[in-house]
């Protein structure tokens, strides 16, 4: 393979270049060629072992890297917090001590803890992906979104992005920013004032209190989960108040651009963040986020690999 990609860890959007992007989304979508063939499967990663670590629960990010090693033919090692010996005392660092003497040649971490997988990839000689740390960044996440942008748009330059939802407490919406605007898209975050991050304008989103201002004329608009697991306290009055104000409908979304795109990374509260109307909404591409999941997470762990091989 002949690509550059100078990055030994995938830890974070900031210290990916656009051609880092352009690249990382150049590869999955050549690679869904892959997914689509009656055998889906190469041998391109074979003899390698990824070590999914997860402290944390999850469907789509964890069995979506388990699907990209298997289609590249890599070894699967999963490891769940539950039902591991953490229960019985044993911290971060020596349980991925002992999973590194198993021979894994790259790790994906997503752990409650912001840094954590930064931690781990200070401390053991393994590139790391981060499948989402607290409320950090969640990378992969971000880079599919982009793939599901650029693939529907053409382009992700100039255009107009609302998330709407609990951007304080979400990893999504943190790397969301960061990665759209990298790319040229102007992002406008909207959700009630304490699910709003006081470092907001430091991320470059524009706020807007209203979820219909937001979206107004928006290409794509990203509707998030509210993180009550990361609150610690109540936040906002009730659930029912949060659906009536920062909920989307058909009739918010009626402010969009035509052919807006309406996004979200899972798991859906439906009826909280978006009305049940919205399950058959034409921009609709949900399901297309998790497709190109697969996709994305195949294309890294191929550039990070190959990248970790041509360094050793
Ligand atoms: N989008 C996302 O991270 O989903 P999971 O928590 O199911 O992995």
């Amino acid at each position: 393979m002949g690509i550059e990609f100078p990055h030994r860890h995938l830890l974070e959007i900031g210290p990916l270049s656009r051609e880092d992007i352009r690249i990382v989304l150049e590869t999955a979508r050549n690679l869904k060629e892959v997914l689509r063939r009656p055998i889906p499967k190469v041998p391109t990663l074979r003899g390698k072992v990824v070590a999914n670590l997860f402290f944390e629960p999850s469907t789509r990010t964890k069995l979506s890297f388990e699907r990209a090693a298997k289609v590249l033919s890599a070894e699967v090692l999963n490891f769940s917090a539950r039902g591991s010996s953490l229960e019985k005392g044993e911290n971060l660092l020596d349980t991925v001590k002992n999973l590194k003497a198993m021979g894994p040649d790259l790790f994906v971490i997503r752990h409650p803890a912001s840094g954590a997988p930064h931690f781990v990839a200070r401390h053991i000689d393994v590139p790391v992906i981060n499948a989402g740390d607290g409320f950090h960044e969640h990378p992969t996440q971000a880079l599919l979104d982009l793939l599901t942008v650029w693939e529907k748009k053409g382009t992700l330059s100039g255009l107009k992005v609302a998330i709407i939802g609990d951007i304080r407490h979400s990893r999504v919406a943190h790397s969301d920013i960061l990665a759209f605007r990298k790319m040229g898209a102007e992002v406008c975050v909207s959700g009630p004032g304490t699910l709003l991050p006081p470092e907001r304008e430091a991320l470059g989103a524009r706020v807007c209190f209203r979820p219909e201002e937001a979206v107004e004329g928006a290409d794509v608009v990203i509707a998030l989960r509210v993180q009550k697991e990361r609150h610690g306290r109540p936040l906002f009055p009730s659930f029912h108040e949060y659906a009536r104000y920062f909920g989307l409908s058909r009739e918010i979304l009626s402010r969009a651009a035509e052919g807006a795109l309406l996004m979200h990374p899972g798991p859906i509260n439906w009826g909280i963040e978006l009305a049940p109307e919205l399950a058959d909404f034409p921009g609709q591409v949900i399901l297309e986020q998790v497709e190109n999941g697969v996709a994305v997470r195949m294309a890294l762990l191929l550039l990070l690999l190959k990248s970790s091989e041509g360094s050793a």
